[in-house]
């Protein structure tokens, strides 16, 4: 049996990256914002309907820019408990302290009801992440916002080609960011961009990803956030299958919800959210359940994956730990299932077989078909 991970990276047809990468033979021009970061730059920009994009080496340098961006620069950043290390380890990395608040259970996502009691003169901004794409209550968020003039910063990671109210979930908050890692469902190989909202930002994210440079002058402290023109290309070519990428991983996850035990929770957004199906977590009774269905699956050489497990705040050895009741539960009996455009239908009503067995100790599918 085959090994079946918790997702395969999407790779293009071949011969149409090399096609791509052959333009940098004859210009010799590798990195630096070449013609194909330019080109990527563009195409994502009219992609996603957005007029201020960087795109950088991957989503954490993203995150650290749009953090190293803030006009207030020390204090408190207020964030979720339920993401992955880069969120926390960036406003760390950045000289700021993570302050937690809760998660709602359905989205999880930050708890905007939480967030006011937790702001002090010392915030500075907040953090919120979209977890698994499920967009925040951002209406909410802004009005917070608003009334205590703290910024927001959505780590959109997970929100590539998800639109909301009819328009990119990136174009929410001040800065967005989201990672275009091999494993996300839209990639360049590593790669990450910074969609800036408000453009007083724009600037200094602008210069900060190449040494501090704008207008000829260091005038900022930076980086080198650069990505080379091998990335882009990768970029390039999977945006131009990305509507199929969307749709395939679409159908398996329709599948998934017809075919698992109605004792399984399984999220799902808003009408008027339109998603770009990058995980499939479903939600367990418990963390036996869980560990059950992982032994279970594992047997037959299939690795989903306990996104995100343990929580962040009760785990990293350089912060203060502290415990978020809401999200240390759902953490706790969260699982991700396989999910990419390799895995085909057969494999998915086995993976369901397996878990719905395991769930109710006896098959909700027929039969498996060859
Ligand atoms: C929520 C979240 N934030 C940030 C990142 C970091 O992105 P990258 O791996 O491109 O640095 C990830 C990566 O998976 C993520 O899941």
């Amino acid at each position: 049996m085959t090994k079946i991970n918790v997702t395969k990276p999407y790779l293009p047809p071949i011969d149409e990256y090399i096609a791509k990468i052959s333009k940098i033979w004859d210009n010799h021009i590798l990195t630096n914002y070449g013609p194909l970061n330019n080109e990527f730059v563009e195409e994502l920009k009219k992609y996603l309907q957005v007029d201020n994009l960087h795109y950088v080496t991957n989503g954490t340098i993203a995150l650290q820019l749009a953090i190293d961006s803030l006009k207030i620069k020390s204090g408190e950043i207020i964030t979720t408990p339920f993401t992955f290390v880069a969120t926390i380890s960036s406003i760390v990395w950045q000289n700021y302290k993570p302050v937690f608040v809760d998660i709602e259970p359905n989205t999880f996502n930050i708890d905007p009801n939480k967030i006011e009691e937790k702001i002090t003169e010392k915030t500075s901004a907040i953090l919120a992440v979209h977890c698994f794409g499920f967009p925040c209550d951002v209406l909410n968020l802004e009005l917070i916002s608003k009334k205590y003039n703290i910024p927001i910063i959505y780590d959109a990671a997970h929100c590539f080609g998800i639109n909301y109210n009819n328009q990119s979930l990136l174009k929410y908050g001040d800065i967005s960011i989201c990672s275009l890692h091999a494993t996300k469902l839209f990639h360049s190989i590593e790669g990450g961009i910074c969609v800036v909202n408000n453009l007083e930002y724009n600037d200094s994210i602008n210069a900060k990803k190449k040494f501090g440079l704008l207008n000829n002058n260091y005038e900022y402290v930076g980086i080198n956030a650069k990505a080379s023109e091998f990335n882009a290309a990768m970029g390039l070519c999977v945006l131009d299958h990305f509507n199929d990428i969307i749709s395939y991983r679409k159908n398996i996850s329709l599948l998934y919800k017809k075919l698992l035990s109605d004792k399984i929770y399984i999220s799902s957004v808003s009408n008027n959210c339109e998603y770009n199906y990058i995980y499939f977590p479903i939600l367990l009774e418990n963390e036996d359940q869980v560990n059950n269905v992982i032994f279970e699956l594992n047997k037959e050489n299939i690795y989903p994956r306990r996104y995100f497990y343990p929580c962040i705040n009760e785990m990293l050895p350089y912060i203060d730990n502290s415990k978020t009741s809401i999200a240390s539960d759902i953490s706790s009996r969260i699982l991700c299932l396989p999910l990419d455009t390799y895995i085909t239908e057969f494999e998915v009503e086995k993976i369901c077989i397996i878990i719905n067995n395991v769930v109710n100790k006896k098959d909700k599918c027929i039969s498996l078909k060859k």
